[in-house]
């Protein structure tokens, strides 16, 4: 295993992970796991699944018996070529799809529950749209505990009921909540405080961040190319943080690929801070409200306050840029993601439909080659990130493609 402390952003402080941490014990800060040092090989392909990656990350499969706890594997690289022909680059799907509960989240799974199993915390409260909590709660029922108690607005209620095998009544409790994402968010707050429940922190969880980290190792250990641009869909924005850390603690970081970070036009804070030049996220860039829209049920963080702050000098540093897609270019998203065979073959032979997001993610690379942000002839590759809930797409909209 990796020898690791945690490390304030802010005020430098370091130590031992000693006990469930939110931020800095000395000043609140942004806390990161910090290798001791970059280890020869960090692939151990004596282990399985997540755990081949341990020299880089923060669990010891070879001291602990882990084995059970994980069984995700690597995911696919599949060429789109038809695509490719079209849009004039050469687009790679990294199909997330194919993990156990249908998204790239599952990777966030163990390496947050784990943290509760060590530092002996027995319950978490955590708010989701679905998919997160979807990938907490199968981690949870695979493990056995630690309990999570899912806040979840009512308008999710299908989604999450998509995967109910991995929703252990003895290890999930579900609590349904008629509001926005931001009341769901306010209201999982007071419930864990009244309950004296620990709430999960989003970006400012370390464990969530080194889990998606997961996605960057793989990307630069496990392909034998390297893309110009990585492209994907974004929220919170944990997958921009996670990306540029795998680069970095395998001593790669200047290898770390342009970034486009994609959101939905309803509910784009990070486009409007990003085009503002702005370095932290001001009220001014946070929509007032979002208007519901058919093409928009995950990518609805209004204020991602505490990460676009670090996200921003990341993109800097790549060459990144931020871009936003609305209703119509969703749409025209979904459809190209069925221009190459693949997805068709997937739908056939498991029923699983492409995301909204990842649409989202497609359309925001079509505007960004538009815009010669994006230039012909790149290697890019497409987060794939997640496939449809129950209730998430208008199979109309899929009208001579499958
Ligand atoms: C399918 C899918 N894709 C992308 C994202 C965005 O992830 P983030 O903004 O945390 O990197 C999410 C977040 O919930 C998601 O569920
Ligand atoms: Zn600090």
């Amino acid at each position: 295993m990796a020898e690791w402390t945690l490390r304030c952003a802010a005020c430098g402080w370091q130590g031992p992970e000693d006990q469930y941490y939110v931020g800095c014990p000395k000043c609140e800060g942004f806390l990161e796991v910090a290798l001791a040092k970059i280890p020869s090989q960090p692939v151990d392909n004596s282990q399985r699944s997540i755990f081949r990656f341990h020299p880089v990350m923060p669990f010891d499969p070879v001291a602990n018996d882990l084995a059970s706890y994980e069984d995700i594997e690597n995911t696919p690289m599949i060429f789109a070529e038809r695509l490719s022909a079209d849009l004039d680059v050469e687009l790679w799907f990294k199909d997330e799809m194919v993990m156990p509960s249908g998204t790239w989240k599952d990777r966030e799974g163990f390496v947050s529950m784990y943290r509760l199993l060590r530092n002996k915390v027995s319950d978490l409260f955590v708010f989701s749209s679905g998919n997160t909590g979807t990938s907490l709660a199968r981690s949870a029922t695979k493990m056995r505990g630690p309990r999570l108690h899912l806040v979840v607005p009512k308008s999710s209620e299908k989604r999450v009921a998509t995967y109910r095998q991995f929703f252990d009544p003895d290890f999930v409790k579900l609590y349904f909540f008629e509001g926005s994402n931001d009341e769901c968010i306010a209201e999982s707050k007071r419930l864990s405080r009244e309950m004296g429940i620990r709430a999960e922190g989003g970006f400012s969880n370390y464990a969530r961040r080194e889990g998606l980290k997961l996605f960057g190792l793989e990307l630069a250990l496990t392909w034998d190319k390297k893309c110009d641009w990585y492209v994907q869909p974004i929220a919170g924005g944990i997958g921009i943080y996670s990306l540029h850390k795998a680069y970095s603690d395998i001593d790669r970081r200047g290898e770390c690929p342009r970034i486009l970070g994609v959101q939905a036009e309803i509910c784009a804070p990070m486009v409007n801070a990003w085009k503002d030049g702005s370095a932290v996220l001001e009220d001014r860039h946070v929509p007032a409200t979002v208007v519901p829209s058919p093409y928009v049920r995950v990518l609805r963080t209004r204020k991602p306050a505490d990460s676009y702050p670090i996200l921003k000098p990341i993109m800097d540093e790549v060459g990144g840029a931020f871009v936003a897609a609305n209703d119509q270019e969703i749409h025209d998203g979904l459809r190209a993601l069925y221009r190459d065979d693949y997805y068709r073959a997937l739908y056939r032979e498991t029923g699983k439909l492409c995301g909204l997001e990842p649409a989202t993610a497609l359309a925001g690379i079509v505007k960004a080659i538009k815009e010669g942000t994006i230039t012909r002839g790149s290697r890019v590759v497409l987060n794939v990130s997640g496939a449809a809930k129950d209730g998430d797409l208008n199979l109309a909209w899929l009208d001579g493609l499958l």
